[in-house]
């Protein structure tokens, strides 16, 4: 695992962005793998900037985001399709069809879990897949639960990330209760990860993650197992992982 203690938040999202578009320039049609959630905002902002400078295309590239929420439309305002849009997609020269997210209105939610893992699979899988922490270890929408869970499902939220994601909706009785997501197969599936964090909310969850026992009650440590991870943090986020002095952190 590569890890970046980047200072704070710009500079945490400056350093996400140019791996992203490291990754774009290497493999002009890659598959990105895509999240939403504050903590990605400033990394979409400024990848906005270089597209728009014409420092490298997504024409070609293709996306996977992780999550819907369940019973949202792609037009309501707390939709995960209307977030990417929002803050990304509509700002940059990426091709509608080439992005995808869970359909969160789907009448059958295990076709439209299926249909999703197929399509992944039929992409070959991200070559980079971003991925935000959840204070209680989730990735995705993958909450801490008895195991592992591998395809795209719809899942109960926890009361911890309804009351997190409250922020964004009138009132923390409107937060769905449930949404779809990718499952862990596909999250390690990917050929690089990228996990970004930021905050000293953060910081119980990215120790959990890395130096934890690997155990589905904080989904994150799966990624232990991963070949490829890269963290990319805030002082503040990682504070209690570099307190462990077997942790090295890149120069
Ligand atoms: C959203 C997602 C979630 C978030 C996580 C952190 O697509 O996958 O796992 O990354 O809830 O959210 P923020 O960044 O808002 O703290």
């Amino acid at each position: 695992m590569r890890i970046y203690q980047e200072a704070d938040y710009t500079a945490m999202s400056r350093r996400a962005a140019n791996l992203i578009s490291a990754e774009v320039v290497r493999k002009p049609d890659c598959v990105l793998g895509l999240a939403t959630g504050s903590t990605p905002v400033g990394t979409y902002k400024q990848l906005r900037v270089w597209n728009r400078r014409g420092d490298f295309s997504f024409k070609e590239v293709r996306s996977v985001n992780l999550d819907e929420y369940r019973g949202l439309a792609p037009t309501h305002d707390q939709s995960y399709r209307y977030f990417m849009q929002a803050n990304f997609f509509d700002h940059i020269d990426i091709r509608p069809e080439n992005t995808h997210v869970p359909d969160g209105l789907a009448a059958d939610t295990d076709v439209e879990c299926a249909r999703y893992d197929e399509l992944i699979r039929s992409l070959g899988y991200a070559d980079l897949q971003l991925l935000g922490l959840g204070r209680n270890g989730h990735i995705g929408f993958n909450e801490p639960c008895g195991r592992f869970v591998k395809e795209t499902h719809v899942v109960d939220l926890t009361q911890s990330t309804i009351d997190a994601n409250a922020r964004f909706f009138a009132s923390a009785g409107d937060v769905p209760r449930q949404a779809l997501t990718m499952g862990v197969g596909c999250i390690m599936a990917a050929r690089r990860i990228l996990l970004i964090a930021s905050g000293e909310d953060k910081a119980d969850a990215v120790y959990n993650a890395f130096c934890g026992p690997i155990d589905p009650h904080c989904p994150a440590s799966i990624l232990q197992l991963h070949n490829d991870v890269i963290l990319v943090g805030d002082k503040a986020a990682l504070s209690k992982l570099t307190a462990n002095k077997e942790v090295s952190v890149c120069k």
